[in-house]
């Protein structure tokens, strides 16, 4: 058979006159017997609605999906039948192992329902009513710009991965897309409230960026998810629950709860997919240790860097005199150590207990609780 693609179909004789005898009523019905599982699925529960779990039965189903699924490489839709002749889209990940996750079909629902709008779901106009000193002004205008950069790789990668999963992992690009949105609005949202403070965006910070630039970078999906869903994320989270503590006003602990319920989601998906590897695939323990060694570094000096931290250390003490600097140096300091531990906690979760001991961040973590602790900044 030719390739569909060297057609020219304006002139080729037999499409033409196939088409002409459609319209004349001479139909081919071919499609009619399609070899494929017949299924008339229905809601579990009517009020959740028809979920992607309620179609996971036989061939449509997820449970069903075998490690490597290269018997599909095009966009056919998972179940249908394969005839010759679609193209081949060489997605560069077919294994399941790669991709997916605990509850990655309960994910995306839940993003679906719970998706809100930066313009609309922030009461912008009671920002009128809060006069904010100063220093507390452009402090939290620099943790924006922090906050807006990170937001930006987040929505890159996702969106970047998607073309390139196979279409057999339906869910997880699903779930994907819903990232790339949520991620999008979290731009949005920290972008529109920068421009709202006075001083607009404040300083860009190239050692935060060459950070994130080495997610964008991953080499495998699975290196990336890493990456981003579990280490960079699950920091991102850490450093919202904190930022609405410090927020300058009810405003803004509104806008860190709505980014934080994303941010769960995204930080659960990654935990459930290492979970799932280490269930499956115990032998790559080794391969995660080495790709987390790269991210930790990654990490800590982009989480860490001048232009998060200092902003930081002025929001926590409400001002830049030394007794505000004093209180807000001891609560920032608590708030990155529980950071670090927060992401340990995070991989013992998914059975990877023995990280702390090889780990340079948590020694890193250890040498600086004891200096501070030494220096009277932390009990
Ligand atoms: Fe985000
Ligand atoms: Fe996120």
């Amino acid at each position: 058979m030719a390739y569909l693609s060297t057609i020219d179909f304006f002139t080729d004789r037999n499409f033409l006159d196939r088409w002409q005898r459609t319209l004349r009523g001479e139909l081919d019905l071919g499609w009619l017997h399609a070899k494929t599982e017949k299924l008339a699925a229905t809601p579990e529960n009517p009020r959740r609605g028809l979920t992607f779990r309620d179609l996971d039965q036989g061939a449509y189903g997820f449970t069903a999906l075998p490690e490597v699924v290269r018997q599909n490489r095009s966009l056919a839709p998972r179940g249908a039948e394969l005839p010759e002749g679609l193209p081949d889209l060489q997605p560069a990940v077919s294994h399941k192992s790669e991709v997916w996750a605990y509850n990655t079909e309960g994910y995306y629902e839940e993003a679906m329902t719970r998706q809100w709008n930066a313009t609309l779901d922030v009461p912008w106009h009671e920002l009128a009513k809060y006069e904010l000193p100063d220093d507390i002004s452009r402090a939290y205008a620099q943790l924006l710009t922090f906050l807006t950069e990170v937001e930006m790789i987040a929505t890159d990668v996702p969106a970047q991965w998607l073309g390139r999963l196979n279409n057999e992992f339906t869910e997880v690009k699903n779930f994907m897309a819903t990232q790339v949105m949520d991620e999008a609005r979290h731009s949005e949202v920290f972008r529109k409230r920068a421009l709202t403070t006075g001083y607009g965006l404040m300083k860009a910070s190239p050692q935060n960026e060459w950070s994130l630039k080495l997610i964008r970078d991953s080499d495998s999906f699975a290196e990336m998810s890493l990456a981003l869903h579990l280490v960079g994320e699950g920091f991102v989270l850490t450093l919202f629950r904190f930022s609405e503590y410090i927020s300058p006003t009810e405003l803004d602990k509104k806008i860190f709860r709505l980014v934080m319920q994303d941010e769960a989601r995204h930080v659960g998906y990654g935990v459930q997919h290492l979970k799932w590897v280490m269930r499956h695939f115990p032998e790559k323990r080794e391969v995660i240790h080495q790709h987390l060694d790269e991210v930790e570094n990654m990490v800590f000096g982009g989480g860490y860097a001048v232009e998060v931290t200092e902003p930081f250390i002025i929001l926590a003490g409400k001002g830049t005199k030394k007794e505000n600097i004093e209180h807000g140096t001891r609560i920032t300091a608590l708030f990155q150590m529980k950071q670090i531990e927060e992401y340990f906690e995070r991989l013992d979760k998914c059975g990877l207990q023995e990280r702390r001991q090889r780990s340079k961040l948590h020694n890193a973590l250890e040498l600086t609780r004891a200096s501070l602790q030494e220096a009277g900044v932390i009990p």
